[in-house]
């Protein structure tokens, strides 16, 4: 079975970190979210994968070194400057897919625990036109919403209802089998909305199927809910990891990339991520934060539920409270404060607390 990842996204909840990475990029627990979904592949015995991307994501893929899993990768680019949405990019690869079987389609901004090969045997036994992987959460007001018979089969599909007529709280989790007939029913040439525009018509003709998995589910495109995926996994991974930092206290649970270095009497934990050749102070207390590669954090800082950009400077005595969340290259100066629920933008140099919620540009 081939896999179509849909790759064009940059999502807006995560700026200003969103602003120079695109969401399949973000690192979780140290390795970008494409890779664990290259390797979740490669697991389940897929070997071949098509990433449908745009201009801005597929320059970033490209710089970027990913293993790939002994996953062979091809690209499929949307037109310029003309986003195709999630039904468009499909219509697209349609060639590089092919017509003789079904096929896997990933939302890529997704951390999904997916039995492909369990999806794929409903789809053909249900002999669907489309099979999607449903997962149940409290709040389904934020993503696709699906209605089932007792046979699996979708009667109704949402996208993105209030709350309060939501019909279920079991939503679209992003993973997808079609059958190359799905062609058929997506326009040529324009934004096509899958879950919109396809499903519904799907819905009526009786041939779109639903499979409920509970696994771990995760979209990462909310400060919340990567910070919330990362601890999970931290604690998954626990287990494998045995940490050794001399006169620092590592308070569990952790994980440190290559060249991280801690000072004296610094505590960091728990849950904290801290990316490669990250550099920590003295006295540095840091918890239920991800700090990404490159980072110098000096003494006496204090860090609590942020998200640390790359190559970040953070001064002595600095503290920074929850919700926060620095682009690349920041610099705080020394004794700053920033309140909970600070955003600042990449480069920008910060010589002043900022004490209410705002984005600083
Ligand atoms: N190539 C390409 N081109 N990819 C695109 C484009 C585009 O124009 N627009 C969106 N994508 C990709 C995004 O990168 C993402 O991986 C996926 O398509 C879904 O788009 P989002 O914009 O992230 O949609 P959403 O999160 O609001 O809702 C979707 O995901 C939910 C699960 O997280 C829907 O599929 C919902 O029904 C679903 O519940
Ligand atoms: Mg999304």
């Amino acid at each position: 079975m081939k896999a179509l990842i849909l790759a064009g996204g940059f999502g807006t909840r995560l700026r200003p970190l969103s602003c120079t990475r695109p969401k399949i990029l973000f690192p979780i627990v140290n390795k970008p979210l494409l890779q664990w979904t290259l390797e979740r592949l490669a697991g389940n015995k897929i070997k071949e994968a098509i990433l449908a991307v745009n201009y801005q994501s597929e320059v970033f893929l490209k710089r970027y070194r990913i293993s790939k899993c002994g996953v062979n990768i091809t690209y499929s680019r949307d037109p310029l400057k003309k986003p195709l949405g999630t039904g468009g990019p499909i219509k697209r690869a349609e060639k590089l897919i092919g017509y003789d079987a079904p096929f896997l389609v990933l939302n890529g901004d997704i951390f999904a625990d997916v039995n492909y090969t369990e999806l794929l045997n409903m789809h053909e036994e249900k002999n669907a036109a489309a099979t999607i992987a449903l997962h149940r959460v409290e709040d389904p007001s934020r993503y696709g919403v699906a209605e089932l018979t007792k046979q699996n089969r979708i009667k109704r599909f949402v996208e993105k209802p209030s709350r309060e007529a939501a019909p279920t709280n079991l939503i679209n989790a992003g993973v997808y089998v079609l059958s190359p007939k799905i062609f058929g029913y997506i326009p040529k040439g324009r934004t096509v909305s899958l879950e919109r525009e396809v499903f519904p018509k799907l819905v009526e003709e009786g041939k779109l199927y639903g499979y409920v998995f509970d696994g771990l589910w995760m979209d990462v495109g909310k400060l919340e809910d990567y910070l919330k995926i990362n601890k999970i996994l931290l604690d998954l991974l626990a287990n494998q990891s045995k940490y050794k930092i001399e006169e620092a206290k590592v308070k569990k649970t952790v994980a440190f990339d290559r060249g991280v270095s801690i000072g004296k009497e610094s505590v960091i934990g728990p849950y904290a991520v801290l990316g490669r050749n990250v550099t920590v102070g003295k006295n540095v207390h840091i918890k239920n934060s991800v700090i990404f590669p490159g980072t110098v954090i000096s003494d006496f800082a204090s860090i609590n539920g942020a998200v640390i950009g790359e190559n970040v400077v953070i001064g002595k005595r600095v503290k920074i409270d929850e919700e926060c969340v620095l682009g690349d290259h920041v610099k705080i100066k020394d004794n700053v404060s920033l309140a909970q629920g600070v955003s600042i933008c990449p480069a920008k140099k910060v010589s002043e607390s900022v004490l209410t919620p705002k984005c600083i540009i």
